[in-house]
């Protein structure tokens, strides 16, 4: 979480770095700072407890200026979200200002330290120890900014991606990471600096992307050097990123969530793009195809993830055991990482993270690595570090996702599950042609039936007004429509704060029933499956309770139809991507319900859209 921003060049820095937190401030939106040298010997640093627009309204009438500066948006994790704690911040002599993202974890021992050298400090975070440190580094022997923070970074246990500037040096930027994403992005007018690239996307495509522990200066002449924490060279190719800035706008909807929704049939047929053949009845998936051997002869499967993405990896479990009768765990990758799991050499783990940068997926697969095991990531964003640290994997390519409710990269998630289980299932033989052409043509398809859903928005809109002041919610499924009611009620609760559970619609007999009044409504995916006689049961049973039913049916039921409250009819499609179309409606309810409330879609709070810190 948090998002660092810098910029130094033949330009202004400062409208650089505020259009930069607006595009990272879904990384977390506490509180915003920004820090320019307009001249050698000043360091001008202004802070705002709150979102980016608060850090704007405050600076109206200060000095902006300055040719290289940094910035943060920050995502509270050692100190209380307000000014005081904000970033930039400023070593004691004035000197320094330093944006940090990630956890210094041993910064109590290294403050005591300080604190008996005369240093005082005025947050409470644990950045403000590192700034210090620097600080001391730096003022006690005649060394370079670069070498300063080389050493400081060799004393501290933790996360992090930082950039610092110096009043007294203003052509630079030394910056550096461990476990937290830093991108470098090279223009004609300048050098940039973010936690991701889409703050640099619209000044230039040629990045270079940080490994960790190498620290970075970037110099006021454009040019800059890599080194790592024992100052030998690094070497990297500038990568060309392919992001589009019409994706990073709201493209005339009130929130990124609800046009995220809508941009679903064009992200998924994006997703299938050069993957899904017709006509050659195929489903080409190339990290399939180049790591066959390691993957056929897999014992078993490990999904982890977090979140959202956890309930993608409980789907794609369902899909890799049908088709390819491998078995396959699902663990939330925080559990995973500190439970010794056993591990064995030609297990495969797969990382599913649209960020790929959630510290506990990472250090899962990490872990995994360690042990043996082959690592498969599925992401989103390109370059992450999820993504680079994986032996192989498939990228969602469902474009920048920038509301913290997943949506698109959920149904991305489990589309590219869905064409790995193919691709698995054709290489060991167990998909003939026929079977093949089923998938193919349902997966083509999908867009089509995910823009008939969307149709139905005004209705479930009408819906979501007789919700939304409801406290409570529970959300029933079974078969592949388990982890989609999972998936509906964390969409509710992150963004509405109404509390919401999911449940195997058959568990309810076993507790939860007792919940069932006529002040609970039950969303219900109750579609044309195999289990439809039985989860017309299930809903008879919560009926005869007095519970309040929105059904998710197939087109043309008529028997939940007549026991339902309010049914939203969904087109038939192959159970297995149920999950894709069904997930639609609930999208769209909890986004009207919250948008009902008046509440920050795209920021609800105490959430941030990339978990970096565990
Ligand atoms: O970037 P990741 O997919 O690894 O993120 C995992 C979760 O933090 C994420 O899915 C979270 O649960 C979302 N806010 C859900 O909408």
């Amino acid at each position: 979480m948090c998002g660092i921003v810098g910029y130094i060049g033949k330009g202004q820095a400062y409208p650089v770095l505020i259009n930069g937190l607006n595009r990272l401030e879904y990384r977390g939106y506490d509180s915003a700072g920004v820090a320019m040298i307009p001249e050698k010997g000043t360091l001008n640093i202004y802070k705002a407890a709150g979102k980016v627009k608060q850090l704007e309204d405050s600076v109206k009438n200060c000095n902006i200026e300055g040719h290289v500066g940094i910035a943060h948006t920050r995502w509270a994790t050692h100190g209380a979200p307000n000014k005081e704690n904000a970033h930039p911040h400023c070593s004691m002599s004035g000197r320094l200002a330093l944006v940090h993202n990630g956890i210094i974890e041993n910064y109590g021992v290294l403050k005591d330290k300080l604190t008996e050298k005369g240093y005082v400090f005025s947050s409470t975070t644990d950045t403000e120890v590192l700034v210090q440190l620097i600080d001391y580094i730096y003022g006690a022997g005649d060394m370079s900014l670069v070498a300063a923070v080389q050493l400081a970074l060799k004393e501290v246990i933790g996360a992090y991606a930082i950039a610092v500037i110096d009043r007294d040096n203003p052509d630079m930027i030394v910056a550096a990471r461990k476990s937290s994403p830093l991108v470098i992005g090279m223009a004609e007018d300048g050098l940039y600096l973010a936690s991701d690239a889409t703050p640099i996307v619209e000044y230039t495509n040629k990045v270079i992307y940080l490994d960790d522990e190498e620290v970075a200066c970037l110099n006021m002449d454009g040019t800059y050097r890599i080194v790592d924490l024992d100052n030998a060279d690094c070497c990297h190719e500038a990568q060309t990123v392919a992001v589009n800035i019409g994706q990073l706008q709201k493209g005339g909807f009130p929130h990124f969530m609800i046009k995220e929704i809508f941009d679903q049939p064009e992200c998924l047929a994006d997703c299938m793009r050069g993957r899904v053949l017709k006509d050659m009845n195929k489903i080409v998936v190339s990290a399939v195809i180049e790591n066959r051997d390691v993957l056929l002869n897999a014992r078993r499967f490990i999904i982890v993830a977090c979140g959202t993405s956890w309930h993608a990896g409980l789907i794609g479990k369902q899909l890799i055991e049908d088709f390819c009768r491998i078995p396959v765990e699902v663990e939330y990758a925080s559990e995973f990482r500190y439970r010794n799991p056993v591990i064995n050499e030609g297990d495969v783990v797969m990382a599913v993270s649209q960020s790929g940068e959630t510290a506990d997926t990472l250090a899962a697969i990490e872990m995994a690595k360690e042990k043996g095991a082959f690592i498969y990531g599925v992401c989103n964003v390109v370059g992450s570090s999820i993504a680079r640290a994986a032996d192989a994997g498939s990228y969602i390519h469902v474009g920048p996702e920038i509301g913290v409710a997943s949506t698109k990269a959920f149904t991305g998630q489990v589309t590219v599950l869905t064409m790995i289980a193919m691709a698995l299932a054709k290489e060991m033989g167990r998909a003939d042609d026929g079977f093949m052409a089923k998938v193919i043509d349902e997966l083509l398809s999908l867009p089509e039936k995910i823009k008939e859903v969307l149709a139905f928005d005004e209705y479930i809109k009408d819906i979501a007004r007789i919700f939304t002041y409801v406290h409570n919610f529970i959300y029933l499924g079974r078969g592949y429509a388990f982890p989609v009611a999972l998936e509906g009620a964390l969409k509710l609760k992150e963004i509405s704060y109404i509390h919401a559970e999911g449940y195997p619609a058959a568990e309810m007999k076993h507790g939860p029933i007792a919940l069932i009044d006529s002040n609970m409504p039950v969303v219900v995916i109750a579609t044309k499956t195999h289990l439809y006689d039985k989860v017309v049961s299930n809903v008879q049973e919560i009926k005869s309770r007095g519970g309040r039913i929105l059904a998710v049916v197939t087109k043309g039921d008529t028997v939940i139809k007549n026991m339902a409250d309010f049914c939203i009819e969904i087109p038939e499609t192959m159970e297995c991507m149920e999950p894709v179309v069904a997930s639609i409606p609930l999208q769209l309810l909890a986004y009207h319900v919250a948008a009902n409330k008046g509440l920050d879609v795209d920021r609800p709070r105490n959430l941030a859209k990339s978990v970096t810190v565990e």
